[in-house]
């Protein structure tokens, strides 16, 4: 974990949200699924708030939405991070499946790259506009959910703490270690003190416990959340 500071250098749109082009030093980079901490001198903005990369550029990343409104270019930032647990891609994996429950691609975006790269076919399901991507990366509406699972060598979901029982009752009771499968779960959640303060704000129970999402996720894998 690094402390520094950063600056907002571009807002632009991104389906409709408002995403943020962060320069910053690159130990401060977070992987996919991690997050920054970063506050600004706003008074509006008295809290920090957590930052997750869409993609990573020369001088820092794009940050995923939302940020705060108050936010210009110009803006200075102090960061604090990379926190928490991010996505593990498996070097093996050739069948990507990208998973946004609640319809939001943004934190998965920067395991297409990566994917791509390492010789994946990549499958994302979304059923509104996802922006720009890249051309290799296929669309599907989130009605071919149990195809593509059944066509993925690992899954990644990106989902709400509220909506985990309804993508548990989704899927069935789908066993993926008994498949040969992996998989991983961003767990979304407010991530006020990204565990200095112990709020335990981020809290997500389990069928095992309870678990900070700041520290030791907010990327878990299937096999702790649904088994
Ligand atoms: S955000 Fe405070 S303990 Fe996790």
């Amino acid at each position: 974990m690094h402390a520094g500071h950063g600056q907002v250098i571009e807002l632009s749109s991104e389906g409709g949200n408002t995403q943020a082009r962060i320069a910053c030093p690159a130990n401060l980079i977070p992987a996919p699924g991690q997050y920054l901490l970063a506050g600004s001198a706003s008074p509006l903005d008295p809290l920090p708030v957590p930052l997750f990369s869409t993609e990573s550029t020369p001088f820092g990343f794009t940050a995923a939405p939302p940020v705060p409104s108050a936010w210009m270019p110009g803006t200075n930032l102090s960061l604090r991070g990379p926190l928490g647990r991010g996505f593990t891609l498996p070097h093996t994996a050739r069948k990507v499946a990208l998973i946004p429950f609640d319809d939001d691609a943004s934190r998965l975006r920067g395991l297409m790259v990566p994917s791509l790269n390492q010789g994946a076919a990549v499958v994302l399901l979304g059923d509104s506009d996802m922006g720009n991507l890249p051309d290799a990366v296929e669309v599907q509406p989130f009605t071919a959910l149990e195809e593509v699972l059944a066509w993925a060598e690992y899954a990644a979901f990106d989902v709400l703490r509220e909506s985990l029982p309804g993508l548990s009752k989704r899927l069935g009771g789908s066993n993926w270690a008994a498949a040969g499968k992996e998989a991983q779960v961003l767990v979304q959640t407010p991530i006020p003190c990204g565990g200095i303060g112990e709020c335990a704000v981020c809290a997500v129970t389990f069928k095992s416990g309870w678990k900070l999402a700041c520290k030791e996720g907010p990327v878990f894998d299937w096999e702790e959340v649904f088994a």
